[in-house]
This record gives C-alpha cells, structure tokens and sequence, in this order.
C-alpha cells in the first residue's frame, strides 16, 4: 500500500498587495498528495507559487485556507513536532561564508532539537561528499559543494521529508547532473523528496511523479511516464519528392495533413508508448507502395516541455505564448 506522507487539501494563499498593488493569489485550492519514498517534482515557470506551497507546509508563510497534514497530523495542531522531520534546502543560498563545512552542518541539527551526533554527521557529509572538506570555510568551497552543504544542513536533524526549492536554478550543466546524482542518493536512502523546479529535464530526468503547477493552480499530477503516454506525440514531416495536390486515399484514417504547399506529409499522432514510431514507419511503406517518391523524415517525440506549453495553452495562460518557463 502506498503511504502518503504529505497531504495537502485546499491551500490557499493570498498575499495582500503592498500600498495600492492588488492582493497576489499565489495558490488557488491546491490538493496535493505525496507518497513516502518518491521524488516528486512541482513544475512550473516562475511566480507559479512553488516557493510559497513550501513556506506554506513549512511555516514561513500563513496560508488563506485549507489544511496540512504531514505523517497523519495536521501541521497547524503539531507544528514544531512535524516540522522537526522535515528538511528544507531553500531557494536563496544563506550561508555564513566564514563557518566551516562540520560545524555548520553539526549546528542545524541542534536548530531541532535533535542531540549531537558526529557518526550520524560524519555518515550526512559522507552521503554528500563532503567528509573531505569538513574543516573546509564555507567560502572556499565550489559552488556545486556550498549547495551540498545546504543539502547536508537540510538532512542533519535526519529529516524525513526533503524540500529542494530549485536546487539547480542557475547553476551550470555539469553541476546539475552532479546535484540530479546527489538527489537520487538520497531517494536510495529512503528519504521522499520533494523538488521544484522550472526546468522540465530536470522533472524529466529526476522525477516520479510530476506535478504541474501555474498561477497557484495545480493543473496536472501523474507518474512521470503516464504524463508521457497521455500527452506524449510524435511528430513527423515527410519532404516529398514532388508536391501532392491532395492526400492519398491509401492514407486517408491516419493523423496526417498535406502542408507546405503539398510538398510535406506531416504525420502528428501517437502516445508517448512509441505507437507513433510505428505509424510513421506504417506510412513510410505505404508511400513506398504508392509510389510517392520522399527525399527524408524529420521526426521527433513531444518533450514533457511540449506538453508543458499545451497544458498552459488550455489554461489561457500567457505562458504558453511565449513558449519558454523561466522569466
Ligand atoms: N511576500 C510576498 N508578498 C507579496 N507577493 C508575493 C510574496 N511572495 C510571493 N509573492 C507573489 O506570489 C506569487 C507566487 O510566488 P512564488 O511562490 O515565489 O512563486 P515561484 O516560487 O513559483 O516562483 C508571485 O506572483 C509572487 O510575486
Ligand atoms: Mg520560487
């Protein structure tokens, strides 16, 4: 059976607009539930609410309305006890340059409560590597290993639940692979976390579950590869030899459309389960059989950024328009 460790119904949030700016909805009724042990992923561009669903189960920010029960208790009753087994790497790096990588890690397990414990401290930095540079000052260290220190102080006090707010937001590709690695450690230790993010490989390549978030509305949670096969399409155009005035009859009941001036074939079907590799290598045969003369196929399979745009399209929403994520 599956646990669910964080169950979230009907959060709202309203931040009253400062001087004459209007009041800011920045979540909308969101109902979330996360299972113990997964990865999950909250996707969405900038100003979706990611931040402030974190604050909202983590204390920082009050929420307008609806309830937080984390491990079977509501926050609002069991707060200090709750948050106790929860871990929280923020999205603002706030670190004292001048500590060192041991002590800082050691000191944030005391910020709960929790008794000292230098095998338990030793085992985090190992978990991270970081053992090494234990004596190590904050700032001498790369920048790939200040945010593992931010991850090593989120797991001190040995928490349960890990928060990761955009743990790769702006940082270069090697690093995040590096950050992707560290994150599936954790998951092999047991540990559920729950990451946003507004970059969608990083959903993709990270996640379980995949929750799409937009304007404080939470428009889609599924597993990863359900997404995919939902919302998965592929797309293929054939260059024709010579244009085609109209389409074949043998092709009639395919997802197919002349364009271009009946000089491309352009096939757009299928499911992220490779049904539409099938049916474009189907239509090849059957050109081939017709006689129609093509000079190449340009294919390619929808990313869950495709899908991310369409979803938002739906909405109304402006960012489909521009087609990108982050601000
Ligand atoms: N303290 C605040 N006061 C007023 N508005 C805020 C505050 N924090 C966030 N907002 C607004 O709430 C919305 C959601 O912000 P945020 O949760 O930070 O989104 P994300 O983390 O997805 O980028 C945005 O419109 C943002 O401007
Ligand atoms: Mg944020």
């Amino acid at each position: 059976m599956v646990e669910t460790i964080l169950d979230i119904r009907g959060l709202s949030k309203t931040y009253s607009g400062r001087g004459s700016a209007p009041p800011v909805t920045a979540l909308d009724n969101v109902d979330l539930q996360i299972r113990k042990g997964e990865i999950f992923a909250l996707l969405g561009p900038n100003g979706a609410g990611k931040t402030t669903l974190i604050g909202a189960v983590c204390g920082m920010v009050r929420p307008t309305g609806g309830t937080v029960m984390a491990f079977g208790h509501d926050m609002a009753r069991d707060w200090r006890r709750m948050r106790a087994r929860i871990g929280l790497v923020p999205q603002e790096l706030s670190i004292d340059m001048f500590d060192k990588v041991h002590r800082a890690v050691a000191y944030s397990r005391g910020l709960f409560g929790k008794p000292a414990d230098p095998a338990r401290i030793e085992e985090v930095l190992r978990t991270l590597s970081l053992w090494d540079k234990r004596d190590a000052q904050l700032r001498a260290l790369s920048g790939g290993m200040k945010r593992r220190v931010l991850i090593a102080k989120a797991l001190a006090h040995d928490p349960d639940l890990l928060f990761l707010d955009e743990p790769t937001a702006g940082v270069d590709v090697e690093l995040r692979r590096d950050m992707w690695q560290t994150i599936g450690r954790l998951r092999e230790q047991g540990v559920t976390v729950i990451l946003t993010t507004h970059y969608i490989e990083e959903a993709e390549e990270m996640a379980d579950r995949v929750g799409v978030i937009n304007k404080g509305r939470i428009l889609l949670v599924d597993d990863k590869a359900a997404i995919m096969k939902r919302l998965g399409r592929t797309e293929a155009s054939f260059a024709l030899a010579s244009p085609l005035g109209s389409l074949p009859a043998a092709l009639f009941g395919y997802p197919v459309a002349l364009e271009d001036g009946g000089r491309s074939l352009v096939f757009r079907g299928g499911d992220g389960s490779g049904l539409g590799k099938e049916l474009v290598a189907e239509i090849a045969k059957l050109l081939v059989t017709q006689g129609i003369d093509f000079t190449g196929i340009d294919q390619h399979e929808s990313s869950l950024e495709d899908i991310f745009v369409r979803l938002v399209e739906d909405e109304g929403g402006q960012q489909g328009a521009s087609g990108g994520l982050a601000a």
